[in-house]
């Protein structure tokens, strides 16, 4: 009896394995309407988190998805960062991004991204061979909205950063890898909506949440907020789960995720 037990065990363990070790090359599109209430104004394809270490997502994915939805209408591509956080992987980050960079430019559509935590090491050069334009402290002004961004201190001494000086009178997106970034911008109610990565939506999923209340230190996502579209105080986030994964090539219950976000 104990000897069917342990192999019904071990043969659940391999299923979760074989599961957890598929799921990173399944990606899925997503359409995320963060303004139901009116006609769509502005369409942004947006990705994060590529981690080159562990990337079982290619770059064609994406470009596929720049010229298929490119019928339809893209005004912006946006990275939410996180190249790599493998140092001796950075060039097949950079030529990742080379590829979608390229892409956008053949369709005459704005690159536009953000690094993230596992950057933060990186010299500007190393950033601008990426081949997006880093708005970093800086925003943009596309049909009438305000893309801005923020920049990711990393952990080791982590400090949080506000946008520039945005202009009053317009809709203002913020980019910031880390959502957390949010609970400590000092005028947050200035941002209508804000676009993240960082958490890969928990990338392995545990029952009762141990990877967000043990492992990972963040805030939101002990509050319940890691993935897909929610509201803090006046702003409207949506999370994606990333391209890549990170620490581990698996991913449980957290595919990765590429998407349409609609304002
Ligand atoms: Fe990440």
């Amino acid at each position: 009896m104990v000897e069917i037990i342990l192999s019904v065990i071990a043969l659940l363990i391999l299923i979760l394995l074989i599961w957890a070790l598929a799921e990173p090359h399944m990606p899925q599109f997503t359409v995320i309407r963060m303004n139901k209430d009116r006609n769509t104004s502005l369409r942004v394809l947006f990705f994060s988190d590529i981690h080159s270490e562990y990337c079982f997502i290619k770059p064609s994915y994406i470009t596929s998805l720049i010229r298929r939805e490119s019928t339809s209408g893209i005004d912006a591509v946006v990275f939410g960062g996180d190249i790599t956080g493998d140092p001796s992987k950075l060039a097949r980050g950079t030529e990742y991004l080379q590829e979608i960079a390229g892409c956008c430019r053949e369709h005459n559509i704005p690159f536009l991204g953000v690094t993230g935590n596992h950057d933060c090491n990186l010299t500007k050069e190393q950033e601008d061979k990426c081949g997006f334009t880093n708005i970093e402290n800086t925003y943009v002004e596309i049909k009438g909205h305000v893309i801005a961004g923020i920049d990711d201190s990393g952990r080791l001494e982590r400090r949080w950063h506000d946008p520039a000086d945005l202009p009053a009178g317009k809709e203002h997106i913020l980019i910031a890898h880390d959502p957390d970034a949010l609970l400590h911008l000092t005028d947050p109610d200035n941002i209508d909506y804000m676009l993240s990565g960082h958490i890969h939506g928990g990338q392995i999923r545990t029952p009762f949440k141990v990877e967000f209340l043990v492992i990972r230190k963040d805030e939101l996502p002990r509050q319940g907020i890691y993935a897909g579209v929610h509201r803090i105080g006046k702003t409207k986030v949506f999370i994606s789960r990333g391209v890549g994964c990170v620490k581990l090539p698996l991913r449980f219950f957290a595919r990765p995720e590429v998407s349409i976000v609609e304002f």
